[in-house]
């Protein structure tokens, strides 16, 4: 059992941020989980935390939040996705996490835990997040594979699963580390107590498109070969750091339950 944290939580409403805050909650901690918009605060509590506003690109709001909260651990799981909207999630990135790490050292948190990504950690905006994170002396980064299972793009009433139902799958890459919702929040929860590092977290079967592709589309419903597009090659990841920590996937391949 580790020490129970006060826990600041950015993006309590999202399909990572959510569980995570059930869980966190489960296991005794507190957990204080932000949304922008007072309106959602109410499904943050009904998880048993407190809801916070707190907007990541409004630094006010940074600062609010952290005097009135005063957590000792601060936990990014904040994208800006839900509208397909990549220059919105990369300023998210750039301009909003290094203002909440920034804010948070200031105010003497002790430990930071942000999520990236484990295909593309070297454009741009995720290497400024993720620089700004290691900047903090309890800096931690976990980069997560593609994650699939309830409320992503690849569940069953997904956007990734409705084209392929059409026979499209349009990837990120041509190999993919996948990763289930639950396996990011365990790898949250037990990095926790982790060394500060960079951890990859992905499942332990990296796959090629048109195997993964053919998947998702026959459990859409297509009964043909689907047609495949992707951005290229991407980095595969190492999840060996992880591992040897103890932490392991409870769905080690994507094969059992892709889109479902
Ligand atoms: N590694 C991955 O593969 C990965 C990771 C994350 C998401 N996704 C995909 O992205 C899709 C959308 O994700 P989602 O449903 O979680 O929605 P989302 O729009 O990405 O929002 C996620 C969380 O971030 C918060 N947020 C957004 N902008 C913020 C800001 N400026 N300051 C503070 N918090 C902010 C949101 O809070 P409010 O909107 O309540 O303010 C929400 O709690 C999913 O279907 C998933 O497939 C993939």
């Amino acid at each position: 059992m580790t020490a129970t944290e006060r826990i600041l939580l950015v993006g309590a409403t999202g399909v990572l941020g959510a569980p995570a805050t059930r869980a966190l909650v489960a296991a005794g901690h507190e957990v204080h989980g932000t949304s922008r918009r007072a309106e959602r605060l109410s499904e943050v509590e009904s998880s048993g935390a407190r809801g916070v506003v707190l907007d990541a690109l409004d630094p006010a709001s940074i600062d609010a939040a952290l005097a009135e909260v005063q957590p000792t651990t601060v936990i990014f799981l904040a994208t800006d996705l839900a509208s397909f909207d990549y220059a919105a999630n990369a300023r998210l990135r750039e301009v909003g996490a290094p203002a909440l790490v920034e804010a948070s050292h200031a105010a003497g948190v002790d430990r930071v835990i942000a999520e990236s990504i484990s295909w593309d950690p070297h454009s741009a905006p995720v290497a400024a997040l993720e620089h700004a994170v290691m900047s903090h002396p309890g800096g931690m980064v976990l980069r997560f594979g593609l994650l699939y299972g309830p409320g992503t793009w690849y569940a069953a009433d997904g956007a990734t699963t409705a084209r392929a139902g059409v026979g499209v799958v349009d990837a990120i890459a041509d190999t993919t580390n996948w990763l289930h919702v639950d396996d990011a929040v365990s790898a949250v929860m037990a990095a926790l107590t982790w060394p500060v590092s960079i951890f990859d977290i992905v499942d332990d079967e990296p796959a090629a498109l048109e195997d993964w592709a053919a998947v998702l589309a026959r459990r859409a419903g297509y009964a043909g070969v689907p047609r495949v597009t992707s951005r290229g090659p991407a980095r595969v990841a190492d999840g060996a750091a992880a591992r040897s920590l103890g932490w392991r996937p409870a769905h080690p391949s994507w094969r059992d339950g892709l889109g479902l």
